[in-house]
């Protein structure tokens, strides 16, 4: 398996990471925001995402996306082909992505926003905290990215305060201050977060 930083010569897989991502949002059933391949393509041209390659079989990607003229950096996108699951590549993946956009915009926070337990892992395992939305771009072009994802209704009823999604923030120079301070992620207290937001958000016909 290699993991590198993709460029032009890896649009050939632009179709099949499209089709990926849409397949598991089905299955998910939340919010994944769904890209096209030429989104995808643009990406790699300015070397802007990572892929995972299994010989020449596509088996994982994620991109990076800066936000508020590269205040903020958000890794997205993260997608693990269901036949290299479970064994540890979005983690490798995500390490990857992490690093180079740290190196490529070193001043920039870095930022996500999941409903996904393992991405808050992941996510925990690099440094970042769990913040409110306040605390992350305000940049519109973002959160419209946020409308092909089906819980949309709940960011425009809260206008944009809240979500399903929980956000969570790498902040180079808090980070850098309390690197002592580490807190172990608690897969517990993700999930009791999760299903208190989903019974305060979702109409009972969603759940
Ligand atoms: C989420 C996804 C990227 C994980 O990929 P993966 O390669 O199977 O993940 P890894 O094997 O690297 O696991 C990383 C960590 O997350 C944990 N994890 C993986 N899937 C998990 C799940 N469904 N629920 C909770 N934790 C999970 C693993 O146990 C591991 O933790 P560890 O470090 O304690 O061992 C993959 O399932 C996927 O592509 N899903 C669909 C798209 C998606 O949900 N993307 C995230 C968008 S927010």
């Amino acid at each position: 398996m290699k993991i590198v930083i993709a460029d032009k010569s890896h649009s050939i897989y632009a179709d099949i990471i499209c089709e990926t991502i849409t397949e598991a949002a089905q299955v998910r059933g939340t919010g994944i925001a769904k890209r096209k391949p030429e989104y995808i393509i643009t990406k790699m041209q300015n070397r802007n995402a990572v892929i995972a390659l299994d010989g020449n079989k596509f088996a994982g990607f994620c991109y990076i996306e800066a936000w508020s003229h590269g205040k903020f950096v958000a890794n997205s996108g993260l997608i693990v082909h269901p036949d290299y699951r479970n064994q540890g590549l979005a983690k490798k993946i995500k390490k990857v992505i992490f690093e180079h956009s740290r190196s490529k915009f070193p001043n920039s926070k870095v930022f996500s926003i999941t409903t996904g337990l393992a991405v808050m892992k992941m996510n925990s395992d690099l440094g970042y905290k769990p913040v409110t939305f306040s605390e992350l771009t305000d940049d519109q072009s973002f959160w419209k990215g946020c409308q092909t994802c089906k819980n949309f209704d709940v960011l425009t009823r809260t206008e944009q305060k809240m979500c399903l999604c929980t956000g969570m923030l790498y902040d180079p120079s808090k980070t850098r201050e309390n690197k002592k301070q580490e807190h172990n992620y608690d897969k517990k207290v993700w999930t009791r977060l999760k299903n208190i937001k989903q019974s305060m958000f979702l109409k009972k016909d969603k759940k």
